[in-house]
């Protein structure tokens, strides 16, 4: 029997979300919350997670699907049983679905010998997701296939910031495709207002590029602040993301903005890394599930 298990992380945005859509700088994340997919070589296909046990089932399991069906025209695959299991928040902006793309992605790579090189990784786990999605950009297939912290659209790898992160989780669901679309609306109707915000966010991130190389995470906290007033200014944070915001930097993090397309979803901030605890639980007491992390290097790999 021959077995393999892949993992990759999910991501977050120190600086940039929306202004990316117009070819505007971001600093992105992976950190170190991982989907793991088990793979093993059968005779039919068997995918499981805590959404059910199936069969080759696109309404439960798209991503997944997609994956096998595109791998099929690489490499002849008669069955293939895969177990899923994710510490990555569903549906919340921190990239559950390129993780577990590119986790499955590279479990097939590996099984079948296909010799996909991680950019061929990244670039197929972003076909899938636009494929999916109708529309994706290419930096959480990007992030979770290389780890570390990324400069995008530059593809620069930065250096890892070593601060704590705790996530906060309104656990209210945002669609993505909406709330670009409404920031597209925005920018048609007021364009002498929106194009300098999404400009002066793009130079947040070119700013925040030199603070996160010197590690300076007061000065990062601070220039995350400032984007965050800006996402609030486009229209996308909402009151539960805001009472989690003002919740965490009551708490004494340096920093707390939306991470992703905002309007539910999920919120971030950096602490210092004796902090991280005060700053989950004020983010707990103010209604939000509260998620410690760390950046991690590691994007895909195989556990052992
Ligand atoms: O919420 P997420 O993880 O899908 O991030 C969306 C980020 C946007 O900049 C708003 C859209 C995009 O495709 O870059």
């Amino acid at each position: 029997m021959q077995t393999i298990t892949c993992s990759a992380p999910g991501k977050i945005y120190l600086f940039g979300e929306h202004a990316v859509v117009y070819g505007e700088s971001a600093i992105c994340c992976a950190v170190d919350l991982r989907t793991r997919v088990q793979a093993t070589v059968g005779n039919t296909i068997k995918i499981s997670s805590v959404l059910g046990d199936t069969g080759f089932d696109q309404d439960t399991y798209p991503y997944v699907c997609a994956v096998i069906k595109k791998m099929s025209e690489m490499t002849h695959i008669r069955g293939i049983s895969l177990r899923i299991d994710s510490d990555i928040p569903v549906g919340s902006g921190l990239g559950s679905s390129a993780a577990v793309t590119i986790a499955t992605i590279q479990a097939l790579n590996l099984l079948f010998g296909c010799g996909l090189e991680l950019e061929d990784i990244a670039t197929l786990g972003h076909s899938i997701e636009r494929m999916i999605q109708g529309a994706a950009s290419p930096t959480d297939t990007y992030v979770s296939t290389m780890g570390g912290v990324v400069m995008v659209p530059q593809r620069k790898k930065l250096n890892l910031i070593d601060c704590g992160i705790v996530i906060g989780n309104t656990g209210k669901f945002s669609s993505t495709r909406q709330l670009v679309s409404n920031v597209a609306l925005l920018k048609k109707r007021y364009p002498q207002i929106i194009d300098p915000i999404l400009s002066t966010i793009g130079r947040l991130s070119q700013i925040g590029e030199e603070l996160v190389v010197n590690k300076e995470y007061e000065a990062i906290g601070r220039l995350m602040n400032i984007n965050q007033g800006l996402l609030d200014a486009i229209g996308v944070s909402s009151s539960e993301l805001s009472n989690l915001i003002y919740a965490a930097r009551s708490a004494g993090a340096y920093s707390a903005k939306i991470t992703g397309a905002g309007g539910g979803g999920c919120m971030i901030a950096l602490t210092d890394s004796c902090d991280v605890e005060k700053v989950a639980s004020g983010i707990t007491q103010a209604g939000g599930e509260a998620i410690i992390t760390k950046v991690t290097e590691h994007g895909v790999k195989v556990e052992y």
